[in-house]
């Protein structure tokens, strides 16, 4: 995709649609011209007033996502004007630009419209107007994600080839430029996560999952390092192997490492991922229902790959590695069952009762092995448990830390990145719920507090390390089709690992 910065006259671009935002700010709400930016105010008047006569019959309210055309018929450069609807903020935030973005780009396609051209910004100047710059960027790369590799059919004729995002009064192209760009590599690291979860469980195998993370490590820059189940053995992650021994495709345990500080005595940051590619729920098989969408229980994988990605395009000054057991979750006569009691790297043994709950088993291993390797703080990213999507269902993604500090920094970055977490707690006396008589713990708790219990035993494998579980089984798939948003894999949390690491270095 062409996306260009213009200091042209927004009256003055020739494009097939000419984008404008505008908010519905109860303050702003009696003087229609108020309800525009000074871009929208000048277009108003070129159009002798189209624009604020929408908003005085009612026809336009300025909702978030809400759209109005009007074909400007030669007054100006622009075939089609679009106002969009900003929300009720006075100065619209990232998050609401980002949304319109997506919502109007979607709109657009397939509409005739190949050349596009946004000016959502009510700010044009300074750290804000480049946030929001930013953000009109990832929400038109996000919006015109599409997954149909498998389709036979495409349409070509229809596509958005090329997109302009104005600022009249930009003194600083330079800050401008790097805005788009950070979007840029934002959007596409969000879209690589979506193309491994809509990935059919078939295509995106463990051995698969380690090729796409080796061939995109190679390409931006990033070392990358596959070990098979001989060096796992060897490791002793008995929680990966045990999962992994029901299935015909070879586990694998995927390494991924950005040098941003390599004189820097500190190892940094780990990310690591929960990577089943397919989840049966094994022995404990899962109710066929609905069961095709655990394809995309490697989401926390995605996550952390698409995020280290995204972390070697703003290339922060610190280190960082992303880890990512991978193997599918299935019954056979070779899987492990419940009853079996399983040995993690860190020598704690786990007494399986469900082996549908794999999830934590592969963690722990990734998480004992971040530990002996001095990372800190580990973030894990998990599709972890029905639980969550109970609690917090598809809105926010649970958080659970063992460091206040740790907690605030990940929903600030989350906030910044337009994707929300809900702190949940970690009291010591839910650790009751998965005390064993034959093991070091119990794999399961029952069903009370079902995500919390999950991240109780992933607590028992970081050591001292600060650390994150985040939750993301409610929010990495999206059962249905939104304005902004395509059905199917959202790449929850690459953004807000990637804007994390970059609030770091
Ligand atoms: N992958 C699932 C959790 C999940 C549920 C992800 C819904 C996405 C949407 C996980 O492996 C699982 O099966 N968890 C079980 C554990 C239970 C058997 C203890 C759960 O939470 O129901
Ligand atoms: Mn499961
Ligand atoms: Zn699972």
């Amino acid at each position: 995709m062409d996306i260009q910065l213009t200091t042209q006259a927004a009256q003055e671009i020739a494009c097939d649609a000419l984008v404008v935002g505008a908010s519905s700010s109860k303050e702003q709400q009696n003087a229609a011209e108020g309800l525009l930016s000074p871009t929208a105010g000048k277009l108003d008047k070129e159009l002798g007033g189209l624009l604020s006569a929408l908003y005085k019959e009612g026809e336009f309210k300025g909702k978030l996502g809400e759209i109005a055309t009007i074909h400007t018929m030669g007054k100006i450069a622009a075939k089609r004007l679009i106002l969009v609807g900003l929300g009720s903020e006075a100065t619209p935030g990232a998050d609401a630009i980002r949304r319109a973005s997506a919502t109007v780009i979607r709109h657009l396609e397939g509409t005739g419209a190949h050349t596009v051209t946004l000016a959502l910004n009510r700010i044009d100047s300074g750290a804000e107007a480049a946030h929001g710059i930013q953000a009109e960027v990832e929400g038109a790369l996000l919006g015109l994600y599409h997954f149909e590799q498998y389709k036979s059919k495409h349409n070509e004729q229809e596509k958005i080839t090329a997109i302009q995002i104005v600022l009249e009064q930009a003194e600083n192209p330079d800050l401008f430029k790097q805005a788009i760009e950070r979007g840029r590599v934002m959007a596409e690291a969000t879209n690589f996560a979506r193309d491994l979860i809509n990935e059919p469980p078939n295509v995106l195998t463990p051995t698969e999952l380690a090729n796409r993370a080796s061939s995109m490590a190679a390409r931006v820059g990033l070392e990358c390092e596959v070990l098979d189940r001989p060096r796992m053995e060897e490791l002793g992650m008995g929680g990966l192997l045990g999962v992994a021994q029901g299935s015909a495709e070879p586990p694998k345990f995927i390494i991924l490492r950005y040098r941003g500080a390599p004189q820097s005595a500190e190892h940094g940051i780990a990310l690591v991922g929960k990577g089943i590619t397919f989840d049966t729920g094994g022995i404990s098989l899962k109710p066929a229902d609905g069961m095709e969408k655990m394809k995309g229980d490697m989401g926390g994988a995605a996550a952390v790959i698409g995020a280290i990605q995204a972390i070697a395009g703003l290339k922060p000054a610190i280190n960082v590695t992303a880890l990512v057991p991978t193997t599918e979750n299935m019954p056979s006569g070779t899987a492990y069952r419940p009853g079996d009691i399983l040995r993690i790297m860190n020598g704690k043994t786990i007494e399986i009762v469900n082996t549908d709950a794999e999830g934590r088993l592969v963690l722990a291993d990734a998480l004992s092995y971040a530990v002996q390797k001095g990372l800190s703080p580990i973030i894990d990213v998990a599709t972890l448990t029905g639980g969550i999507v109970v609690a917090l269902g598809t809105t926010m993604a649970g958080l659970f830390t063992n460091n206040e500090e740790l907690g605030k920094e990940i929903i600030a970055a989350g906030e910044a990145a337009g994707e929300k977490f809900w702190a949940m707690p970690m009291d010591e006396e839910y650790g009751e719920q998965i005390k064993s008589d034959v093991a070091d713990i119990k794999q399961t708790g029952g069903r009370g507090a079902s995500a919390v219990t999950a991240a109780k035993i992933l607590e028992h494998f970081v050591g001292e390390a600060r650390w994150a579980h985040l939750d993301i089984a409610g929010t990495s798939f999206a059962d249905s089709k939104k304005p902004h948003q395509e059905r199917g894999a959202v790449g929850f949390a690459v953004r807000t690992l990637a804007e994390f690491a970059a609030g770091r270095g």
